[in-house]
């Protein structure tokens, strides 16, 4: 398959009706902190068995079309001895792998990061290719305060997530481009919103300047809310109206999916917010869809605990909120659901 053909066949089955895409890439710090959270330690052993559970959910693949790995899961095994990127493949879902290398402070902004990782890239893909993996993701984090993020990091991010996305796409990867705005802090509605648009129009000129082909990528950006020191909360209708009005100004209709991140919002809040947008939004250019890491698996991990008579709980868990936001891709969810009995 040449390279266009490849980037067309990843899209099309990472892109479905109905469904989303679960993150599962954190890394070996974060999942630590998720692992103490419920008093388990992370070790090698804990995380393959934890992941194995998840990817192995009967039914994953009728509201998951991918799942975002982290690169030590790529070789590891489900119990029995089937590689976990193979485990989601045969069930139809494509497996994909978080590239970068977390973050530093750029240099000559205060308060702005910078992802590492691009070193190096194309090479790694080319093994992770070999592993199995088909699509990739890069995330860029942008602060909001009164001075931030500057308009020298505007640009900086920008410019990283364009290089690694024109990378993945050569390498005959889809790049998921993720510019996640923070949710933490005292900012308005309205001050998320300046700046998400100010971040989306930043990166489309940098996608345009690297050639990247826009029909070929998957956006993962942060909902337009306020900041999570402001309560109350903003209402799913408000977050919907808020996050369309921005994406439409700045999001070409040439790319085929956003799938937000929760970024610290309650599992309910993200499935209600997704859910609005397309039961206000049916016709908007893109599909809107879902990318989520904690909203997906807190629940999953809370009936866990880091114990195997837990499997079919934590199966069930992650299962419910699966195709709750299932039903939210098509604006059919209800709160009303969160109740009912699922599997
Ligand atoms: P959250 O949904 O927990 O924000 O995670 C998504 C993700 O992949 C962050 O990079």
């Amino acid at each position: 398959m040449n390279t266009t053909a490849e980037l067309e066949a990843t899209i099309s089955d990472m892109v479905q009706t109905g469904k989303g895409i679960l993150a599962a890439d954190e890394s070996a710090p974060t999942i630590a902190k998720r692992f103490a959270a419920i008093d388990v330690e992370s070790t090698g052993e804990r995380r393959r068995s934890y992941r194995s559970l998840l990817f192995t959910t009967p039914g994953l693949n009728e509201f998951i079309s991918a799942v975002i790995l982290f690169e030590e899961t790529l070789t590891q095994q489900s119990g029995d001895g089937t590689l976990l990127p193979e485990v989601l493949a045969r069930q139809g879902i494509v497996p994909g792998i978080k590239v970068d290398k977390g973050l530093k402070p750029l240099a000559n902004a205060p308060g702005d990061k910078i992802t590492q990782g691009l070193d190096g890239l194309a090479e790694r893909l080319q093994t992770y290719k070999e592993q199995g993996a088909r699509f990739a993701k890069w995330r860029e984090v942008y602060p909001i305060s009164e001075h931030n993020p500057t308009a020298l990091g505007l640009e900086a991010n920008a410019e990283m997530l364009a290089r690694y996305a024109a990378i993945c796409q050569t390498e005959g990867f889809v790049p998921i481009v993720e510019p996640e705005v923070l949710i933490d802090g005292n900012h308005t509605i309205k001050r998320s919103a300046e700046v998400i648009e100010a971040v989306l129009h930043a990166v489309f000129h940098a996608l345009l300047r690297h050639k990247v082909v826009l029909e070929c990528i998957v956006l993962k950006p942060s909902m337009v809310t306020p900041g999570k020191d402001l309560p109350p909360r903003a209402s799913p209708e408000q977050v919907a109206e808020a996050t369309l009005k921005v994406f439409r100004r700045a999001v070409p209709a040439a790319v085929p999916s956003i799938n937000f991140l929760s970024g610290g919002q309650t599992p309910e809040e993200a499935t209600a917010n997704l859910n609005a947008m397309n039961a206000m939004f049916p016709d908007a250019p893109w599909e809107l869809s879902f990318s989520y890491g904690r909203a997906l698996q807190e629940p999953a991990l809370k009936a866990w605990q880091g114990k195997t008579e837990n499997a079919a709980a934590t199966q069930q868990a992650l299962f419910q909120r699966a195709s709750l936001n299932g039903a939210a891709r098509t604006g059919e969810y209800t709160p009303a659901m969160e109740t009912e009995t699922f599997i």
